[in-house]
């Protein structure tokens, strides 16, 4: 260990800050005490800033409304699930529907039923269409793989979470179905876009403003699902 070197810092390993923070936890923390979404986020008992994009989308694009019937892909910590519940109803006159999976363990939300499971699973398609009784209206997908910071490395990472969630919604989807999954600007790869327009009658970029401006985070919303195995 050279002189000077914090104890047990390995070489190369970022330096640690006050009350032993890395700086990019440091950063983090600052940016939670600060962001407007976050603190919004707590007042209305959301549980993640993330509620925020979807309620965006949502007002953007149109995608859940009383009756719906929703899966959220890579849910947890479940602000997603938490809007969904609202905006769809289950248990309503309408008879919406929310199935949220991730594999991360998450609190009950009530009115979702919740499965915690590998979306790559080869049996995530038969869970989800079990808890739903049937096929979906909407299939929402805000998976993040572990981020390296190695921006090509992430692409790739986040293009196949992508292909995941188009494959269950080939399985899963009613036609005339909603898509949205979050992406990275210029990630999503050419022949993927061209896939979905394939699949979808329209296809389209929304980027929320409570995605960070400095995230190259997109979410693609694609609706009109010309059909795949649950049609
Ligand atoms: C950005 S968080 C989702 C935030 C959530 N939409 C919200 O509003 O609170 C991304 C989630 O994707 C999940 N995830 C990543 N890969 C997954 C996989 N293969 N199967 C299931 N969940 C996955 C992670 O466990 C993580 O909880």
């Amino acid at each position: 260990m050279s002189r000077g070197q914090p104890r047990g810092r390995s070489p190369g390993a970022p330096a640690r800050t006050v009350k032993g923070r890395k700086p990019s936890s440091t950063r983090w923390l600052a940016r939670q005490l600060t962001d407007p979404y976050v603190a919004e986020a707590r007042r209305r008992g959301y549980r993640s800033r993330a509620a925020f994009k979807l309620i965006e989308i949502d007002h953007r694009c149109g995608v859940l409304s009383p009756g719906k019937r929703v899966v959220d892909l890579g849910a947890a910590p479940g602000g997603w699930t938490q809007v969904a519940v609202e905006r769809v109803r289950p248990g309503s006159a309408e008879g919406g529907r929310v199935v949220a999976m991730d594999v991360t363990a998450m609190e009950p939300v009530p009115g979702a039923e919740i499965l915690r499971h590998d979306v790559c699973a080869a049996d995530a398609h038969e869970l989800l269409k079990r808890a739903l009784d049937g096929s979906a209206d909407v299939l929402l997908s805000d998976m993040a793989p572990p981020f390296t910071g190695h921006h090509p490395t992430d692409h790739l990472r986040v293009v196949a979470l992508v292909e995941v969630a188009l494959g269950l919604a080939d399985k899963v989807l009613a036609p005339g179905g909603v898509f949205v999954a979050k992406a990275l600007e210029g990630g999503a790869g050419r022949e993927l876009i061209a896939e979905l327009k394939r699949r979808f009658g329209k296809v389209r970029n929304v980027k929320p403003r409570a995605s960070r401006k400095e995230s190259a985070e997109t979410y693609i919303v694609a609706t009109g699902f010309r059909g795949g195995a649950a049609a």
